[in-house]
């Protein structure tokens, strides 16, 4: 598969939780989704406008502003961050952390498909491959596109797990799920909310896997304050 071959292999260093802000704002959206980028920017600003009440003190000096937005980040504001929401799921989609996996089983057994695995066969599927398949996804399951997370006018986020498999499903599904999206809405919403990102033009963006993904030379990015 094409997206398969772009990647080669060699080690992968961060964890998979720091990955994911990274590459909503450097490989995911800009310059290829620009609206996609203006939406969290809006949201963002919304957001911050919505938990600051008309008597907040407004912080003039750019650090504390970004000490005053931190203090609006709770466990509870963080879910209406539906939009950032929505994109990193559709960032983890098509670059799960985990990209690619293999189980041993230790008795015989039959998958749904009904092929039969014997005991002490290695059964490996590819995750990012997954992504493009469009009998899963459907007809747009190649376009990076937070949207697909609306049904019938909400945003709508309750998607199996052995469909959108990027934290695995079964006994073995990540514990620290919800945590990671905790991680991973704050720094992306710091990220986004004080810093514009713009992609450095020319580089060819490479993948590699191990255990996890990531990009074999970096991505080059230019970024400027956003007050
Ligand atoms: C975007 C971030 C993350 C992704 C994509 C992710 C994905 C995964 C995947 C695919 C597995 C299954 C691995 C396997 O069985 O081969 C896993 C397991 C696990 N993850 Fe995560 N993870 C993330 C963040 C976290 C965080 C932040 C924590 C802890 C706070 C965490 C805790 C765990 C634990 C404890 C397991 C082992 C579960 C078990 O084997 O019973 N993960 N994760």
């Amino acid at each position: 598969m094409p997206r398969a071959k772009a990647m080669s292999s060699s080690r992968a260093e961060a964890p998979p939780s720091a990955l994911q802000p990274a590459r909503i704002l450097f490989s995911g959206i800009k310059p290829p989704h620009p609206d996609c980028a203006t939406k969290i920017y809006q949201e963002l600003h919304e957001f911050e406008e919505f938990q600051l009440s008309d008597n907040s003190h407004r912080p003039s000096s750019f650090e504390d502003k970004i000490h005053g937005f931190t203090q609006l980040l709770t466990y509870e504001s963080l879910a209406k961050l539906v939009y950032l929401h929505a994109a990193l799921m559709e960032t983890l989609r098509p670059f799960p952390a985990i990209p690619l996996n293999f189980k041993l089983a230790v008795t015989d057994d039959v998958l749904p498909s009904g092929a039969v695995v014997k005991r002490g066969s290695t059964v490996s599927y590819v995750l990012y491959c997954m992504a493009s398949v469009e009998s899963i996804w459907g007809s747009d399951a190649s376009q990076f596109r937070p949207e697909r997370w609306r049904r019938d006018g909400a945003w709508d986020f309750s998607v199996s797990p052995f469909k959108f498999t990027a934290f695995q499903a079964g006994p073995r599904i990540c514990f620290g799920k919800d945590s990671a999206f905790l991680q991973m809405k704050i720094t992306a919403a710091l990220l986004c909310r004080f810093f514009e990102f713009q992609l450095v033009s020319g580089q060819i963006l490479t993948y590699r896997v191990m255990d996890t993904i990531s990009l074999v030379n970096g991505v080059k990015v230019t970024i400027s304050n956003c007050t």
